[in-house]
């Protein structure tokens, strides 16, 4: 079994600005000793260039939220992968929940977009997960199995080179983490899919996100398939965050 280092991934969302980032992200790196996981950071898209700058000779990647699913164009307000390669990007998060729910992004318009990502040689963190509904309807495997197996259909073996994080929707920003038991029972469903899809289904991480934090992290990597975290709120708090990287390393 090949061991994955954990990635553990910040989710800014729509919060930061100038003076706020560079003081997060110096406290966030003076503090990384002892820190041995993967750590990135998905920032908004104004502050590329100036997050770029600040993670520079770091160990920690930037990453960006959404990425259009076009090439280049007439999109008025898109950003393309491109561009984001431009600003040496090395995550794109695609399906988030809230772009699912409040942009209408449909499981096929996430995986072209998780095809844009890579053709730029970014690596496209897919989100998946279920709403409260379908987790009581018992529909929670069938609604991630059908959201990655349309990553699946229109990437091929490639998918070998994506991140999936599972973020069940009624986790996110709640404060009601999913169970680890309930994490790694979805998890262990999405690595058997990854293992049907691909001999290299072991170089795919699968992160956990909603709600995670630096009291329930822990916990929750301590599961066999659960190689890592994306993280919303807890990730704006320097102490959180480092604890939480802590955590992730060995
Ligand atoms: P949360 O967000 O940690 O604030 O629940 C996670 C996410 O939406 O990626």
């Amino acid at each position: 079994m090949t061991v994955r280092s954990k990635l553990m991934v910040g989710n800014w969302k729509m919060h930061g600005g100038l003076a706020d980032n560079a003081s997060l992200l110096s406290e966030v790196l003076n503090g990384l000793e002892g820190v041995n996981c993967r750590a990135a950071v998905c920032v908004p898209a104004p502050y590329l260039a100036q997050v770029q700058t600040l993670l520079a000779g770091s160990a920690v990647s930037l990453g960006a939220q959404d990425v259009s699913a076009h090439e280049a164009g007439a999109y008025t307000g898109e950003v393309s992968a491109t561009m984001l390669r431009d600003f040496s990007v090395r995550y794109c998060i695609v399906g988030h929940s809230e772009r699912r729910q409040y942009h209408g992004e449909s499981n096929d318009l996430v995986a072209t977009k998780a095809q844009r990502a890579l053709a730029a040689g970014i690596t496209p963190i897919v989100c998946v997960g279920e709403s409260l509904a379908e987790r009581e309807a018992g529909h929670t495997e069938s609604v991630v199995k059908r959201q990655l197996a349309a990553v699946i259909h229109t990437i091929g073996h490639c998918v070998s080179e994506i991140v999936v994080a599972y973020e069940p929707v009624w986790a996110i920003g709640t404060g009601w983490t999913a169970t680890p038991e309930q994490a790694q029972s979805v998890h262990a469903v999405l690595r058997a899919q990854l293992k049907a899809a691909t001999a290299h289904s072991d170089r795919v991480s699968i992160l956990y996100g909603g709600s995670m934090n630096a009291a329930n992290a822990a916990d929750l990597l301590a599961q066999p398939d659960v190689d890592g975290g994306l993280i919303g709120s807890a990730a704006l708090k320097s102490f959180e965050f480092l604890t939480m990287l802590k955590a992730a390393s060995c």
